[in-house]
């Protein structure tokens, strides 16, 4: 490809590794190009001669180091380039060593545990040769019966941007080339955690607006972070699916964020453009697909089958093919793998060891959020407690709490919670244990009797409930999100021994958790925690560690409620405690207009469980003295918003503190309150510390009616707290 054809379209010169890969792109036959843009799957198939014949540029799923080197020799070798191979994997929270699913880590609302997670899980990932991970996976979802909210970051834009960014450093490291660093993948662009009715695969309808306001954020953030790939979604946006979705993949990726990197479709999505409905066969697929701007064809060969008829009937340019084929060549150079094409495990640091389990566990104890804690049943004290009775499918299940999208990591290198109970518990106290059902889903009473009859007989009945690990993840969504099988008659039984129970759900996505919520002492929410999830849980259970976690998501009272999410309209009749009726209070024959005419629930009212950004500790905070720098400021300006915050309890602890503001008047209607900060404060007993955010106009922007990215000049709204509810407030105005 001459090298002036790039030139052209931009102002700044090539850097070194895209002047190789112009030079080397203007050595390469059609075939050559062609194969540079497939990606196969590895796993077991015999890739050599398609390899030696320049047919692959790209293998999933093989994680054998000896076997990638014999791959990586063959392309370099014995192919006629001699053009490396990206090793691509799913390595979502962790390679050999788990951490907490991402949704767990979204909730330890600190860059750092996800940094330094995608950090070692790309260590352990590139010493078998894989140098490039289809994470992190940033999709805005608000659909808890969506599986895949366990792969995502949370609910909101702002935070998820945040953390993604985090992932995409970690993966990457200083620099690709790094032997330790792997090309993350910002995916799936973009709309797929709004499948309508929370199903997989399903269509997403977002108007333009919500799109640039809510969706696509994340994603810029991803890219100013330095991400090298993006993946296009599986799902329908507007009626476009995104394989062959030109305005998401040219416009805005291309052309208004000047991505030149290289975007992947996801598994066999080309081909899918036909049963989509969106084109008539594969050959149409494939030209809806490199319209678009789809660099790479995951596990499908579609491009090899039809690009060749379709460069010499003229219906793609070859010019235009280039181009595609260039932003692979480039990443593989500016991961060294032209240099440095093979792996030495030898050079990196053994997987699992103790370095790396510390970091899941920190993560694991940072990622738990503390629902409820009635009359301070938490933390136990092992000093007092005589017996315990641990009960539960997950108690004692290495494996199922590992969660969703572990293909590498191994159920034997976890610590599970019975094994942490029991180190912890040594000669001080009496530990019972009975799983009471024999899976998360079991719908017999068999094993119920057993597991009552421990908790009568102890002082305290830990319940470890949720979901195993298969019911979230892709394809595995739910209608009903409660806790499954016969669960709650379990908890119904314990409950009724007059034992307290302290209820520890692992799960994959927020759970309604309303029937049992009054027959429980204390819920400590642990997703699914990972491969140290045990030791991580029974030290904040025993105080050992301060719960501070903090939700990401809003968890709804009903499923009905869904979407639900605390970023929500205002609407024209809005809700408050004074302007609903319950259900059970509606006077016989009541009037027509008597309930309260706004916007609710008559059974479930208009809040959720727990809203977004909520999460106890041992100790609790003081939010006083909100002050701001001005009463207005300028366009252009930056105003300082900040409070006090004090620890009033005696523990040391860490508190996550929030800002959040409203616009009050916008050219499109804006949400009742938007994250616009976090930082995590750590406090002594007694301590108080001034928490300060500085917030620019441009950082009020939002896209209005004509997608422009503005700030409007009126009145705001701010609060700073420790959720999502925060009451401590002030005002400022943005003047013309
Ligand atoms: C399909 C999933 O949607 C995507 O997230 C994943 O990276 C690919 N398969 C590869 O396994």
């Amino acid at each position: 490809m001459p090298q002036s054809s790039i030139t052209a379209k931009r102002s700044y010169p090539l850097s070194s590794s895209e002047a190789k890969a112009c030079s080397l792109l203007e050595q390469m036959t059609l075939e050559e190009k062609i194969g540079q843009m497939s990606q196969v799957n590895g796993g077991g198939w015999n890739l050599h001669d398609a390899i030696r014949n320049g047919h692959i540029g790209s293998v999933l799923n093989e994680v054998d180091v000896e076997k990638v080197n014999e791959l990586q020799r063959i392309a370099m070798q014995e192919s006629r380039l001699g053009i490396p191979l990206l090793i691509g994997r799913d390595v979502i929270h962790g390679f050999k060593t788990i951490f907490p699913i991402p949704l767990g880590q979204a909730a330890s609302w600190d860059p750092k545990v996800l940094e330094q997670g995608a950090a070692i899980a790309a260590t352990e990932a590139a010493s078998t040769g894989v140098n490039w991970t289809f994470a992190p996976m940033i999709d805005i979802t608000r659909d808890p019966r969506w599986g895949r909210i366990a792969e995502s970051l949370g609910e909101d834009p702002y935070l998820c941007g945040v953390l993604g960014a985090a992932m995409v450093r970690g993966f990457q490291g200083n620099q690709l080339s790094d032997s330790n660093s792997i090309a993350a993948c910002a995916k799936h662009f973009v709309g797929y955690g709004a499948v309508e009715g929370g199903l997989d695969y399903n269509t997403a309808n977002i108007p333009e607006n919500e799109l640039r306001n809510v969706y696509l954020p994340p994603f810029k953030q991803a890219l100013n972070a330095g991400v090298a790939t993006f993946m296009a979604s599986f799902s329908d946006l507007n009626g476009v699916p995104a394989a062959g979705n030109e305005f998401l993949m040219r416009q805005i990726l291309r052309e208004e964020w000047c991505f030149n990197g290289f975007v992947v479709s996801d598994w066999d999505a080309i081909r899918e453009l036909t049963v989509h409905g969106f084109t008539a066969n594969d050959r149409d697929a494939v030209l809806e697909a490199t319209n678009a701007g789809i660099n790479m064809e995951m596990a499908s060969s579609l491009y090899k089958d039809h690009i060749p008829s379709l460069i010499a009937e003229g219906k793609i340019e070859e010019a235009e093919l280039d181009s595609l084929v260039f932003g692979i060549l480039k990443l593989k150079f500016e991961l060294g793998l032209f240099d440095n094409p093979y792996t030495d495990p030898g050079q990196f640091p053994q997987p699992v060891n103790p370095d790396h389990l510390q970091a899941a566990r920190d993560a694991a104890e940072r990622s738990c959020v503390l629902l409820k804690n009635d009359h301070q049943m938490l933390p136990l004290s092992r000093d007092a407690l005589g017996s315990v009775a641990v009960i539960g499918p997950l108690a004692d299940d290495g494996y199922e709490q590992l969660g969703t999208w572990v293909f590498d990591g191994e159920a034997h290198h976890s610590h599970t919670c019975l094994q942490a109970v029991h180190d912890l518990a040594g000669d001080a106290f009496e530990v019972r244990w009975a799983s009471g059902m024999s899976s998360s889903r079991s719908r017999d009473h068999d094993g119920h009797h057993e597991a009552v009859k421990i908790a009568a007989e102890s002082d305290v009945a830990i319940m470890f409930m949720g979901e195993e690990s298969i019911l979230s993840g892709e394809a595995h969504c739910r209608a009903e999100i409660d806790l499954p099988g016969s669960q709650e008659a379990l908890i119904n039984e314990v409950a009724a021994t007059g034992t307290s129970i302290v209820l520890v759900v692992m799960a994959g996505r927020p759970l309604t958790l309303g029937s049992v919520l009054d027959k429980v002492s204390a819920i400590l929410y642990a997703w699914h925690p990972g491969t140290m999830g045990g030791p991580a849980i029974i030290d904040l259970l025993f105080g050992v560690a301060m719960p501070s976690g903090k939700l990401p998501v809003s968890f709804p009272r009903l499923v009905g409620q869904v979407p639900i999410y605390y970023a929500r309209k205002n609407t024209g009749r809005p809700p408050s405690h004074e302007n609903i009726t319950h259900i059970d209070e509606i006077d016989g024959r009541a009037a027509q207009t008597s309930l309260g005419m706004s916007a609710f629930h008559l059974d479930a009212g208009f809040t959720p469980q727990f809203p977004f950004g909520f999460g106890l500790s041992y100790t609790h905070f003081d939010y006083r003295e909100f002050e701001r720098s001005a009463e207005s400021i300028a366009m252009g300006e930056t105003i300082t918003l900040s409070a006090t915050v004090q620890n009033c309890g005696s523990r040391e602890a860490e508190e996550v503190v929030q800002l959040y503001i409203r616009d009050l008047a916008g050219n499109v209607t804006r949400p009742v309150r938007e994250l616009k900060g976090f930082r995590r404060v750590p406090l002594a007993p007694g301590e108080s510390k001034r928490v300060s955010f500085e917030i620019h106009t441009d950082e009020l922007a939002f896209h209005n009616r004509k997608m422009e990215l503005v700030t409007e000049p009126g009145g705001f709204h701010a609060w700073i707290g420790g959720d999502s509810n925060a009451h401590l407030w002030t005002e400022f105005q943005i003047r013309e």
